[in-house]
């Protein structure tokens, strides 16, 4: 039985996940591929970081150049997030005539272009599964078993961490603070968190999936975001007395000749299968012309579920050495029919906005006055308490309005003397 060596670069949360999973299936996998994988040696700066995964001393490194400078070794498995040295270690090893697979979807979102191209000069692929929805095989299905397709929209939860704080605040009514304290426990977090709740790492995400869908590499600058940190507990509730869930929605939408393709917390109806997607769930729809509306859902972080998908792009790899062949995993055709990107001043939507105001006659008057004037449209309006001396909530919902139109008002509704907050709004996205 052939016998292809790894190298793996990252010994931590997915890397650890990733050793558990061939040790364990070592002979499942065999079975299935009709090769071994063998473990070659394993790079990581803390030699002492082995989390309870069985591996001889004598395969580890600190310098990720023992593995990528290694001719017996036939894939890197670049496990350690960031960009730098990740770009370099990925740069060199497919110099090196390696095969890399990877979970980096910073990376890929920010030097995809420069890196998918060094890796065509170089005749090798870069494989990147599980860097979208962890272990939910989206990137394969739309590269391989969409590949007839075009695409309308691609949308969705695509980060766990914010998801399951947003669920915890919608449930156990919690605060912001101990829910994101409990997903950083339970290991799905980011180093850094604000790249899961300022929408960073929705917005790397999509960029992959627009690449996927649309043939199209957006930059970052170019995706429009919002995360969920600045959201009330106290808006939440008042959504789901409208029958409105909050989720963190990442987004890449056609509409004629262009795109959009924005990541924000958006509220949506209560029914919509999205609704009851929970905890560190994601969930992707991809809306395509020949199969139809597609559902993908299920963990989108996590050490298994991550590690899964990692599992898969390797046997990718030693099936395509197998069989003698070179399959680019960025073989994406650009849409011709998309001439643009959106820009954020075009988006239209309908919203829930939150007005803090004084409770006495005539503040209504002077708020729909100025929505008028931007000829927005009123839904419905409930003001939630009485109290003549103090500020109230007055909650509105608004039929579709241009977001500029919008920001405009609430710039002259908030000038009011008779608002004493800054008005809230978000976006009620129709699915
Ligand atoms: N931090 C990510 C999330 C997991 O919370 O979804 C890895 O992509």
């Amino acid at each position: 039985m052939k016998e292809f060596n790894l190298g793996i670069i990252g010994l931590g949360n997915v890397g650890s996940g990733v050793v558990r999973i061939l040790n364990e299936r070592r002979f499942m996998l065999a079975q299935k591929i009709g090769s071994s994988i063998q473990i070659k040696r394993i790079c990581d700066i803390n030699l002492k970081r082995k989390h309870n995964v069985h591996v001889s001393e004598k395969i580890f490194t600190k310098n990720a150049y023992d593995i990528i400078n290694d001719p017996q070794i036939d894939i890197v498995v670049e496990l350690i997030g960031g960009i730098h040295p990740a770009y370099e270690y990925i740069f060199e090893a497919l110099k090196k005539g390696k095969n890399v697979v990877t979970a980096n979807k910073a990376l890929l979102a920010e030097y995809g272009q420069q890196l998918f191209t060094h890796a065509l000069d170089c005749n090798k692929n870069i494989y990147f599964e599980a860097s979208v929805g962890a272990g939910i095989p989206i990137i394969k299905s739309l590269r391989e078993g969409l590949v007839a397709n075009k695409f309308h929209s691609v949308f969705g939860i695509v980060n766990g961490t914010s998801n399951f704080v947003l669920s915890c605040m919608s449930e156990s009514h919690c605060s912001f603070n101990e829910a994101l304290h409990l997903a950083k426990e339970r290991g799905f977090a980011e180093k850094d968190p604000t790249l899961d709740i300022e929408g960073v790492d929705s917005a790397h995400k999509l960029i992959l999936l627009t690449y996927l869908a649309f043939g199209r590499f957006v930059n970052m600058k170019d995706v429009w975001r919002e995360g969920i940190s600045s959201l009330s507990l106290a808006d939440i509730r008042y959504a789901q007395e409208l029958n409105l869930a909050i989720k963190l929605l990442a987004v890449a939408k056609r509409k004629t000749d262009s795109l959009e393709v924005r990541v924000h917390p958006a509220l949506i109806n209560n029914r919509h299968p999205l609704a009851a997607v929970n905890g560190v769930n994601n969930a992707i729809y991809v809306c395509s012309d020949l199969a139809g509306d597609l559902l993908f859902s299920g963990p989108g972080a996590g050490q298994s579920s991550a590690a899964s998908a990692v599992v898969s792009d390797i046997v990718d790899v030693i099936q395509d050495l197998k069989a003698g062949m070179f399959r680019p995993t960025l073989n994406t055709l650009v849409d011709s029919s998309i001439k643009r990107l959106r820009n954020p001043d075009e988006f239209e939507s309908r919203y829930y906005i939150r007005f803090t105001a004084l409770d006495k006659p005539g503040v209504l008057a002077k708020i729909s006055s100025i929505l008028a004037r931007y000829n927005i449209s009123i839904a419905s309006v409930t003001q939630k308490e009485r109290h003549k001396a103090k500020s109230v909530p007055i909650v509105m919902v608004i039929h579709e309005a241009k977001e500029r139109h919008l920001r405009q008002a609430l710039v002259e509704i908030d000038k009011l003397p008779v608002i004493k907050e800054k008005s809230v709004a978000i976006r009620i996205e129709e699915l």
